[in-house]
């Protein structure tokens, strides 16, 4: 119900949102031990910092983080990570919009296709990108870590 939608607004990230960005990832459960946030941040304002979105609603005055999404485009896919919307703000259609944002985004730059990793562990999320129109591959995801973190 469109009534139901708080106003929200979408911008990119600014060094202000830090604290609040990596708060709601922890509420989240998108950090892991061997990652560290700010750091995972600091790279990210080096490196296409325009695809580094947060979703803020005004409450008391103040504009409130609710929501994030971390984009990139290699020139040949387009991935997100630290998509995030905070517990008491999901089912508003928020993870929708931060996802519509970074397409739009990614498709003008001439993005073809966008990839996006789900844990094992979160198996729950996938109801979310059936929705948005992801397909499901059949492909391994493999990693190799070139800085460690901790
Ligand atoms: C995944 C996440 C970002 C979704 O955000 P959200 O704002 O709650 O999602 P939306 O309200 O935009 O949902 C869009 C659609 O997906 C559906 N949906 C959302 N979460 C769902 C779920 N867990 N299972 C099934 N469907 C789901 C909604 O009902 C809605 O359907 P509709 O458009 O037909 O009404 C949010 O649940 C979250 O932050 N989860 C924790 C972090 C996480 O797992 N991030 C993704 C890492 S890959």
């Amino acid at each position: 119900m469109a009534d139901a939608l708080p106003p929200v607004r979408i911008r990119a990230f600014r060094v202000a949102d830090e604290a609040a960005a990596v708060a709601l990832w922890r509420d989240c459960g998108l950090v892991r031990p061997w990652n560290d946030p700010h750091k995972d941040i600091a790279r990210k304002l080096l490196v296409q910092p325009e695809l580094f979105l947060v979703a803020t609603v005004a409450h008391d005055g103040e504009d409130r983080l609710v929501g994030t999404a971390m984009a990139g485009y290699d020139g040949h896919r387009g991935s997100v990570y630290y998509l995030a919307v905070a517990p008491g703000h999901q089912r508003l259609a928020l993870g929708r919009r931060l996802m519509a944002e970074v397409e739009e985004r990614l498709l003008a730059m001439g993005c073809p296709k966008t990839n996006v990793l789900a844990r094992t562990g979160n198996a729950q999320v996938l109801g979310f990108y059936d929705k948005l129109g992801y397909e499901r591959h059949e492909a391994f995801s493999l990693g190799k870590r070139l800085i460690p973190d901790i």
